[in-house]
């Protein structure tokens, strides 16, 4: 028997026991006539103690112990001199009497402990060692549970876990597809699925009327903290439901997740608000709620006053910083070299201070009058003390930048508390997207959202205007999850496929399998799907999902642990019938 407890286990209860631990070793420390030595595995440290006097061999033995080193040991539960009030193991230690290594280790390239001395590169390098540190294990347990109380909730709630194929056919869902060749099928091509939304919709019209997977899907996009190239989806479908009983099955399930994995109770339902008016007012369709900062529009207030500027952009907005009147001169230029970064690409920042004695005072003074000033902190309600600041520019894009600028205020006046879970509905969705590149629609959510019934008639004169049954779960400025009401009607879908600009043969050459199914009984159904990598992340109060993830990838798409992706050899290639261009 390897072990007889963990690591983690032994209080002052067992004192005087005899027992066996095996485990890694953290540290040893030598104290003239004590060796001692910290014993790790996943459930924590007990210390170990070697007494040189009574047992010499041994000590000796436990002195040339090297960090990481794999042992046996077995040894009588004391209780030690000085405690240890920090870990749970820290009244005890163990005398050992018996010491068998199992396994050596060669000295590990970082420190092993909570805190570690090991670069992000060189963890991700060793990737197997980074996991057997504290706090990285308490991020995969956090999302074991998550996982597995979403499993409680949804198997209580009658959906049934069904596995879809990884090997498919593209999905046109916004991003490219991976793909995968197929050596029977040469010069044929497998993708791997963005998500199984189609297979989820065929499961509803054969009758499985709640289904669920926990699953991997794969985009081949660009990369950042809250994007993985592979990442996880707590995928949903149900049959025979409007929006309202989605959004009830599904708020229900944050809440049991929330409650049951972290004690937090959310009190009432869950806000809601429109797509259009979570742009306008945060610019963002996952705006961050847990503080204000709202948008305020300057434009009718600042134009033809002479500041050309503001004279020739299409929208004003501006946001009141509270309390920050006393920024300087030096804090608002680096405001205002954040704003124009190339990642924000503002051409500048406007302020306007009003100052404790009630003066106000902007960065364009010269063009506008203390009286016309007042009327800009009227409309943004400010007080002495506060400071607002103005972007200006074309409306999408000032909106885009400005939801940046307020996010970065949040951050730095302290008002995203990560231990404040604020979830927000976005709902009613536009159906379609302009593509300004390619001059033509995109779907905005995918191809089978439904639009909003009283929107039909636009369909044919603005599409563009037309809203669809489409929703998304926001929380802290994060998307955990989006879904929508589906199209089960096939001349609706075809008339969906058209606008996205589709021929019929295109249509039918890719999406046949679904168009013919529903020509076979489909009903109504709508589904969701939550990104369970950015929900446990949110959980545990991180915005990247990598830490979260055992072995993710890198921001450019590689693990640096197995080294992929790499290239094959010839043979391989032949077998597949592929020849390989260097471009
Ligand atoms: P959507 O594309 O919105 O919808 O994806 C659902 C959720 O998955 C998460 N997510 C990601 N997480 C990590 N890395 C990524 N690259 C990534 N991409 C998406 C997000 C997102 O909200 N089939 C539809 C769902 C439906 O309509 O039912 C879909 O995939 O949290």
């Amino acid at each position: 028997m390897y072990r007889t407890h963990t690591c983690g286990e032994l209080r002052l209860e067992n004192n005087n026991q005899t027992v066996t631990l095996s485990g890694w070793v953290q540290r040893s420390r030598d104290l003239g006539g004590m060796t001692f030595v910290d014993l790790r595995d996943r459930y924590g440290i007990t210390q170990l103690a070697f007494n040189l006097e009574e047992n010499e061999t041994l000590c000796l033995q436990a002195r040339k112990l090297g960090r990481e080193f794999v042992i046996q040991v077995e040894g009588t539960v004391i209780e030690r001199s000085s405690k240890n009030k920090n870990i749970p193991t820290g009244e005890i230690e163990i005398l050992v009497t018996k010491l068998t290594i199992l396994n050596a280790s060669v000295t590990p390239p970082f420190t092993i402990e909570d805190e570690t001395d090991g670069g992000e590169e060189l963890r991700a390098q060793f990737r197997y060692l980074d996991l057997r540190r504290g706090p990285v294990q308490e991020k995969l347990r956090l999302r074991n549970r998550v996982a597995l109380e979403t499993r409680k909730y949804l198997d209580k709630n009658d959906f049934l876990d069904v596995e879809t194929p990884y090997l498919i056919k593209s999905t046109p869902e916004g991003a490219r597809d991976f793909v995968v060749p197929s050596r029977m099928n040469a010069g044929e091509f497998y993708a791997l699925p963005q998500s199984p939304q189609t297979f989820k919709q065929l499961l509803m019209v054969s009758g499985f009327d709640r289904y669920y997977q926990i699953v991997k899907c794969f985009r081949d996009e660009d990369l950042r903290a809250d994007r993985q190239p592979e990442f996880t989806q707590i995928d949903c479908e149900m049959a025979f439901v409007e929006q309202e009983d989605i959004l009830n099955m599904f708020e229900g399930l944050v809440k049991h997740v929330f409650q049951e994995v972290k004690g937090v109770t959310f009190a009432g339902d869950f806000p809601r608000m429109t797509y259009a008016d979570a742009m306008e007012k945060y610019g963002s369709d996952k705006p961050d709620i847990r503080f204000d900062l709202e948008f305020v529009y300057l434009t009718d207030l600042v134009q033809n006053k002479g500041f050309v500027v503001f004279d020739n952009a299409e929208t004003v907005i501006a946001i009141n910083a509270k309390d920050c009147s006393e920024y300087t001169r030096k804090q608002l230029d680096a405001l205002t070299d954040w704003v124009k970064r190339p990642q924000i690409g503002a051409t500048g920042l406007i302020y306007l201070k009003y100052n404790a004695d009630g003066s106000l005072k902007s960065s364009v003074d010269k063009f506008y009058s203390q009286e016309e000033l007042a009327l800009w902190a009227e409309r943004a309600n400010m007080q002495a003390g506060d400071l607002l600041l103005v972007l200006c520019g074309g409306l999408e894009k000032t909106r885009k930048q400005m939801n940046e600028l307020r996010l970065h205020m949040g951050n730095e006046l302290g008002l995203r508390n990560p231990n404040v879970f604020k979830p927000l509905w976005v709902m009613d969705f536009p159906l379609l997207e302009w593509d300004e590149e390619n001059e033509r629609y995109h779907a905005m959510h995918h191809p089978f959202t439904s639009p909003k019934p009283e929107d039909f008639a636009l369909i044919d004169t603005d599409p563009g205007k037309v809203r669809a049954n489409a929703y998304d779960l926001a929380m802290n400025g994060v998307e955990l999850g989006g879904g929508s009401i589906r199209i089960h009607d096939r001349a609706l879908q075809e008339r969906m496929f058209e606008l996205l600009g589709f021929t019929p043969e295109e249509a039918q050459k890719q999406f046949g399998f679904l168009l013919k199914a529903f020509e076979y009984g489909a009903p109504p159904h709508g589904g969701l799907a939550f990104g369970l990598d950015r929900l446990v992340a949110t959980m545990g109060g991180s915005d990247s999902i990598r830490d979260y993830i055992a072995f993710p990838k890198n921001n450019k798409g590689r693990d640096v642990m197995i080294d992929a992706p790499s290239t094959l050899d010839d043979k391989q290639l032949q077998e597949l019938a592929i020849r390989v261009s260097t471009l």
